[in-house]
């Protein structure tokens, strides 16, 4: 399962970056609005810290087919392999998701809000299906339950597709997605960090910390102790073959 950050805070996706496990970053036009500035900085910013073989994914502006193709090769040729371009399911979205499928650039079916979108968005030749499931439950639809259905449908099927659900708000929903086995989520940092923290374990570690500390009198660590008792070998083994 690949997990990637959505957002284009460059701050926050090398903090994200420097202690969990990422396999991308996934941006879309209002992501990249937040930023200010040109968003094509922004994206080249991103990718400069991603590391080698990380995913990007961007969302083409555009809303007739030849135009989304042009678009989606132009942030290919100037991103490279690992560049997937987003493609709302729109009438034309699955038209130019068809057509940029065939030349073999791998698009990210993006704005679904139904199982049908996402099945259709896979047999047009989506690599990545992606269900806004947050957005979804704001409308009294299940997210969860969508996205879920999409996954069983992509592998029913045996499409060469994967679910990357996006549109997270706690990690509840990310926690039932995991469960289905699905293939991808994308989430904000903030989700993201929620998904490890959690202050009970720091409770339970603090405690352990202050025994360990009145047991060897200080802040020693057994990085320390191991080099106190190289010593102390060592001085006894001096007393032990006094030299001659
Ligand atoms: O990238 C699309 C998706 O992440 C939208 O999320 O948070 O705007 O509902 P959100």
């Amino acid at each position: 399962m690949l997990i990637l950050i959505d957002h284009a805070n460059i701050d926050l996706i090398r903090e994200t970056l420097d202690y969990l496990p990422i396999d991308g970053v996934t941006t879309n036009p209002t992501i990249l609005a937040n930023e200010g500035g040109d968003p094509l900085e922004v994206l080249r910013k991103i990718h400069s810290v991603l590391p080698e073989g990380s995913q990007l994914h961007v969302q083409v502006v555009s809303h007739d087919r030849e135009s989304m193709v042009a678009e989606g090769r132009a942030l290919r040729a100037e991103f490279g392999k690992h560049l997937h371009v987003k493609i709302p399911v729109t009438h034309e979205g699955f038209a130019a998701i068809n057509m940029l499928a065939s030349e073999g650039i791998p698009v990210t079916a993006t704005g679904v809000h139904s199982t049908l979108q996402g099945f259709m968005a896979a047999q047009a030749g989506a690599r990545y299906v992606a269900p806004y499931v947050n957005r979804m439950d704001n409308f009294g639809i299940n997210g969860v339950r969508v996205a879920t259905e999409i996954h069983q449908i992509l592998r029913t099927h045996h499409l060469h597709a994967d679910v990357l659900a996006a549109s997270f708000k706690n990690s509840d929903q990310v926690l039932r997605l995991v469960e289905a086995g699905i293939g991808a989520i994308t989430a904000a940092p903030s989700v993201l960090a929620a998904l490890v923290a959690n202050p009970i374990t720091d409770v339970a570690i603090a405690a352990q910390d202050a025994d360990f500390a009145r047991q060897v009198g200080g802040e020693e660590t057994f990085s320390d102790l191991i080099a106190l008792a190289h010593q102390r070998d060592q001085q006894s083994l001096k007393v032990a073959q006094p030299e001659l």
